[in-house]
């Protein structure tokens, strides 16, 4: 089986046996998105609106916002491999609690096995506090972190500010375009 054929059977197990209580009020579960192969992998909050109708993470605005970011160095969505914390939408957009990330981690943590990527990008607070719980996103954003966990084979993490927050707000969307820049940095080091 390739990897990509293993990644769809993780997501094809993880919807139907998912225990998450937003899948009452979701249209459709949003499973992670992109190449299997991938060096980076980013992980955003959960889906919107727009991802929980076509079923695809960062399909909106914050999406729109993003792909402009990996054209800015020069990497495409084919090349990465974008996923959320929380697979189901929240009604009114509203911040996940713990228990549904708790339902849908396990799922997170088999992508992440699988693809095994070089490098772990944490789109906004949310995804970093789910494995730097103590850390601000206003100190970390933009600085590597490199740390072994037992549960996924990936040790190095680059926290940036969500994109969906930064868009709206100048200051935050600069510091947001800068620290991305860094990504392909980053990479080259980890190699
Ligand atoms: N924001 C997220 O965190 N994830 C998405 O998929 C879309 C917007």
């Amino acid at each position: 089986m390739t990897k990509a054929e293993e990644l769809a059977k993780i997501h094809m197990s993880w919807l139907a046996k998912c225990q998450c209580k937003l899948k009452k009020t979701a249209l459709r579960g949003v499973p992670g998105d992109g190449n299997a192969e991938a060096e980076i992998v980013l992980i955003g909050e959960a889906p919107g609106k727009k991802e929980d109708e076509g079923g695809r993470p960062f399909i909106g605005a914050a999406g729109k916002f993003l792909a402009e970011m990996l054209e800015s160095v020069k990497m495409k969505r084919e090349d990465i491999y974008i996923t959320n914390i929380v697979k189901y939408r929240p009604p009114e957009n509203r911040d996940p609690t713990p228990e549904e990330k708790d339902a849908c981690r396990e799922w997170l943590h088999e992508e992440l096995k699988l693809i095994n990527p070089k490098l772990i990008v944490f789109l906004g607070r949310h995804s970093m506090n789910d494995f730097f719980p103590d850390l601000k996103i206003s100190d970390a954003h933009g600085k590597l972190i490199i740390k072994k966990f037992i549960k996924i084979p990936t040790s190095h993490f680059l926290p940036l500010y969500h994109p969906a927050a930064a868009l709206y707000n100048g200051s935050m969307r600069d510091i947001l375009i800068e620290d991305f820049k860094k990504i392909p940095l980053i990479l080259k080091k980890i190699k």
